[in-house]
């Protein structure tokens, strides 16, 4: 977005400490938190519901700029943000590394699965994600654009995994997990489909794969555990991410196939992240067979795979989501919101909405206007609902355009 180091550099121009902000009150300008994130539109009224956010964040205070006034309005719930996350070069190192470290580890397997990874193979990896999470910005929002060019098919798994591990250690960090968390998640990533290493590049390059070799392919979680299972040197969070990371929420995920209770007890709350990072990475970057979606497109279709009462088929639980969507969602969306107002959506009691104002503290928690209930009955009266103030309700599906007209 052309204005955005603009925008940056004028909005601390005025201060208004949180503590002054009073439910009703409106400003003429658009309003930012101290990092650039819009978080009010001009002219709409504080909520206290907003305020408690404030509060309960730790953010003193918000800011607008008084010339931003006749500035033309961006795309409404754009969130400007600033460059790149990572560097290219850092980008070209961490595929280099992954690109090395499969082809070793290919080789090994050919002497013994057991000594096919190493100590320093793991070593070299977390000194690398560590180097990575020093460069990354963990006050500034940043834009990270998943790698997507392929310069040959033998790169496709170094340059997927590398997306993997790259927002791996980015999520932990916007989430401000722990710093030896942080670099499992990075290094996890690197390693979630080393299992791939022991299916022939012929069947991996191949566009229209048979079923058995599809059936081979889905060993890669299993194979790639008993790699590293015996390992003192590997993270256990690491482990898992390797065995774990293809289960789904409604158990149609494998190896285990493990039931909603199960995923949710017994599978580690950030290797579900980083199963929807893999799936996010693997809608927009794919095999040349297929065609890849953008960033906004593959948010969107995987809200439509969170779990909600009305559904039988999902993959993620909303908590996980909206966790996901917290911490990357205007990341890798170059500072954008994945929904847009006036988007018709269905919450997680059935009902369906049109989006009337996004929020950047809870994306999933807009204002919205219920047009029809759970039976999918059109209400005699529309009803206003800020969903900031109900945290249990969340977005859970939304439709796209063609689709919208048929549903209205
Ligand atoms: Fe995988
Ligand atoms: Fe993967």
């Amino acid at each position: 977005m052309a204005d955005t180091n603009e925008t940056k550099k004028s909005i601390t121009q005025v201060r208004i400490p949180t503590r002054t902000l009073r439910p009703g009150n409106r400003y003429s300008y658009n309003v930012y938190d101290e990092y650039g994130n819009r978080i009010l539109d001009a002219h709409t009224p504080i909520t206290q519901t907003l305020i408690n956010h404030l509060l309960s964040n730790n953010i003193e205070a918000l800011y607008y700029d008084p010339a931003s006034a006749t500035r033309k309005k961006d795309n409404e719930g754009d969130v400007d943000t600033g460059k790149p996350v990572i560097s290219e070069n850092t980008r070209e190192e961490v595929v280099d590394h992954t690109r090395s470290l499969f082809d070793e580890i290919r080789a090994n397997l050919n002497i013994s699965p057991a000594i096919a990874i190493s100590k320093d193979h793991v070593y070299s990896t977390r000194s690398m994600i560590d180097s990575l999470l020093g460069e990354i910005n963990e006050n500034e929002d940043g834009v990270f654009s998943a790698m997507t060019k392929l310069k040959t098919l033998d790169d496709f798994y170094y340059v997927h995994s590398t997306n993997v591990s790259v927002l791996g250690a980015l999520l932990g960090t916007k989430l401000e997990l722990q710093q030896d968390v942080r670099t499992a998640m990075g290094v996890g990533g690197l390693f979630h489909d080393i299992g791939m290493t022991s299916v022939s590049k012929d069947i991996l390059h191949k566009l229209k794969k048979t079923q058995e070799e599809i059936n081979k392919i889905n060993l890669h979680p299993h194979v790639g555990y008993k790699l590293v299972e015996k390992h003192q040197y590997m993270h256990e969070l690491e482990k898992r991410i390797i065995l774990l990371h293809h289960e789904k929420a409604d158990g149609r995920g494998f190896p285990y196939g493990f039931e909603m209770d199960h995923y949710r007890e017994q599978i580690p709350k950030e290797v579900r992240l980083m199963s929807l990072i893999d799936t996010y990475v693997s809608l927009v970057f794919t095999m040349p067979d297929s065609k890849p979606m953008n960033s906004q497109g593959a948010l969107r279709s995987m809200l439509n795979l969170v779990y909600a009462p009305y559904k039988k088929v999902f993959r993620f639980l909303p908590e996980d989501f909206r966790d996901f969507i917290r911490g990357l969602g205007f990341t890798v969306n170059n500072g954008k919101f994945f929904l847009s107002r006036g988007d018709v959506v269905r919450l997680n009691t059935g009902e369906v909405a049109l989006v009337e104002e996004l929020s950047k503290l809870s994306p999933l928690n807009p204002r919205v206007r219920i047009v029809k209930n759970s039976q999918l009955q059109n209400l005699k009266r529309n009803i206003s609902v800020d969903m900031l103030k109900d945290y249990g309700s969340y977005i859970s599906n939304v439709f796209e355009r063609k689709k919208s007209s048929e549903t209205e």
